[in-house]
């Protein structure tokens, strides 16, 4: 086991979200691995919209804000990042947006990969995903997994294909790989 630490960042709040058999699934191919991966689930942090005067990249990690504060510890904590995100109106959702605005310095650097989900496996979030992380010069892993609703979800909810499993492995390998090299 090395001694970094990559976040499960889960970024959909809904009520009878899909995000939480997608998380669970994560978690548990993530117990093979030779790494720490964290779960920070965005439903424990309810955090106020963005709107603190000071820009986030110019708050050296310190918030009037118990919440963001709390959010930016747990952020700080980690050494890269794997996105668990749906796709909303062929973006990233306002919420998972709202908390990576809120913070600066704590992602800075650090590698992140993807997982979307959605009618077309969430792709479109992914590469609106993209251009944002870039801004905060995270590297990223190429590999992503794109579950999709019409064929990786059935009646009793997540049931991914099995070259999804493969393409897992395959993501965490790259962002490990980044990690690692960081
Ligand atoms: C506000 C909203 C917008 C959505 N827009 C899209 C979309 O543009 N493309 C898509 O494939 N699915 C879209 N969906 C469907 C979601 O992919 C699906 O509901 C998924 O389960 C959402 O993830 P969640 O359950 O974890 O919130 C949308 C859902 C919501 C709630």
């Amino acid at each position: 086991m090395t001694e970094s630490t990559i976040g499960v960042f889960v970024g959909s709040v809904r009520e009878g979200r899909a995000g939480e058999q997608v998380r669970d699934w994560i978690v548990e191919a993530a117990k093979e691995r030779d790494i720490e991966y964290r779960v920070i689930d965005l439903v424990d942090h309810v955090l106020p919209l963005m709107s603190a005067a000071i820009p986030p990249a110019a708050a050296n990690k310190t918030y009037d804000d118990e919440h963001v504060t709390r959010f930016s510890q747990a952020i700080d904590e980690c050494d890269g990042f794997l996105f668990v995100t749906p796709e909303y109106n062929h973006s990233v959702p306002g919420p998972m947006k709202n908390a990576f605005d809120s913070l600066g310095g704590e992602w800075v650097g650090k590698p992140v990969a993807f997982v979307s989900y959605g009618a077309e496996g969430g792709v479109r979030a992914v590469e609106a995903w993209r251009p944002a992380v870039a801004n905060l010069y995270m590297p990223q892993a190429r590999a992503q997994i794109a579950l999709r609703l019409a064929t990786d979800f059935g009646d009793n909810g997540l049931e991914p294909e099995a070259h999804q499993g493969e393409q897992l492995t395959k993501t965490l390998d790259e962002l490990e790989k980044l990690v690692g090299n960081h």
